[in-house]
């Protein structure tokens, strides 16, 4: 599929209003994007476990309005009107537009919640974005009913992957693959696709307990921070280890092994992070109990032989991943260990789940 496919024809069907919501989970990386060219296509392929527990729900009221060639809609968070989140939405609608062309036929309204506090840091760009997506689709399948369930996740992903990257993968689950990778045939860099192979059971139903170390606004946006693999001294690097680790991940997923897993998983964070602090300008998105954590989490795992590991996304977060049969004793340590290095000892129990679904 090209970009050009994703223009429709001319819609056989009117419609004066309608209402549909969808609810659309939050995913983790394990092979991170991080660096990206023009029109929202990342420099590298990723990969990322769908989560099942943080979600967006979005309900999109609409009505036929007169066509003044312009966007008309308002968005409430949690019922409060958000005036301050109409621009992001506004460029959303700008990209994609020649994708949608209904988009200036009608006013609408954008209702949404998410499951997690919208102060945790947890960012909510993927989950909303996709939410969104999943939203607008179902007004253009009222408009194009043939279209099949196939093509409705396709151009939700690819519509999702315009505004924002990774939320490109939060449609489907429960491994989603984003961008060209050499071994994965149908993979691209416009919309994500289920990963194709096998995947030994080591890894249904993972567990992601999210520790909550800082609950603030992020100092830089994921946004600045991919720009800042432009002319970054080691992206071309970067670039290619993200091509091999995609490689090794396919092998591991295979055979299940958890000790090889962890090994690319926990140094995908770190070298995302340490791209950060290469940029120029450099910064550090971790905070001092981030690193607490990561040795605790060392410590543990050495004393003990269970498979805990840790990813972390663009901020202080801690994704802390381990398989469901060693959940007990792990739970345990992050309840005891681990909770009082989050803010308010605040953490969230997740796993993989399986995208988005309609309500
Ligand atoms: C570190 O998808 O938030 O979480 O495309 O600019 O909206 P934009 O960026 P975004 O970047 C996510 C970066 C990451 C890694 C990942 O999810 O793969």
């Amino acid at each position: 599929m090209k970009e050009q496919d994703f223009i429709p024809s001319t819609y056989k069907k009117t419609i004066e209003k309608g209402d549909y919501t969808w609810s659309s989970p939050s995913n983790i990386a394990l092979v991170k994007y991080w660096g990206k060219k023009e029109n929202q296509i990342p420099a590298n392929p990723s990969i990322s476990f769908t989560l099942e527990g943080c979600k967006t729900t979005t309900s999109l009221r609409f009505e036929k309005k007169i066509n003044d060639n312009l966007f008309s809609f308002d968005v409430y968070l949690s019922g409060d009107k958000k005036d301050d989140f109409k621009p992001k939405i506004e460029t959303f609608f700008k990209r994609i537009e020649v994708y949608l062309p209904f988009l200036k036929d009608y006013h609408f309204v954008i209702e949404t919640s998410n499951t997690f506090p919208h102060s945790s840091g947890i960012a909510s760009s993927a989950s909303g974005m996709s939410a969104l997506a999943l939203c607008l689709m179902s007004v253009e399948k009222a408009l194009h009913p043939e279209m099949s369930h196939q093509e409705f996740n396709q151009k939700a992903s690819f519509l999702a992957r315009l505004g924002s990257g990774s939320a490109c993968r939060s449609i489907e689950g429960d491994l989603i693959v984003w961008g060209a990778h050499e071994s994965i045939e149908g993979s691209s860099n416009l919309y994500g696709v289920k990963y194709p192979f096998d995947v030994h059971s080591n890894f249904k139903n993972y567990c992601d307990t999210i520790l909550l170390v800082d609950k603030g606004e992020k100092l830089v946006s994921s946004t600045v921070g991919h720009n800042l693999m432009h002319g970054h001294p080691f992206a071309e690097q970067r670039f290619k280890q993200a091509h091999e680790n995609m490689d090794k991940l396919i092998a591991i997923f295979k055979t299940g092994n958890l000790k090889d897993f962890i090994e690319i998983i926990e140094s995908e964070a770190l070298t995302l992070h340490a791209m950060m602090m290469s940029s120029m300008p450099y910064f550090i998105l971790m905070k001092p109990n981030t690193l607490q954590i990561i040795n605790k989490i060392w410590e543990f795992r050495q004393e003990t032989g269970l498979h805990i590991s840790f990813t972390l996304d663009a901020g202080a977060n801690v994704h802390v991943l381990y398989p469901e049969n060693e959940a007990e004793p792990i739970d345990g340590f992050i309840k005891q260990e681990l909770a009082p290095f989050c803010q308010n000892n605040h953490f969230i129990c997740d796993k993989v789940g399986f995208g988005a679904k309609q309500l």
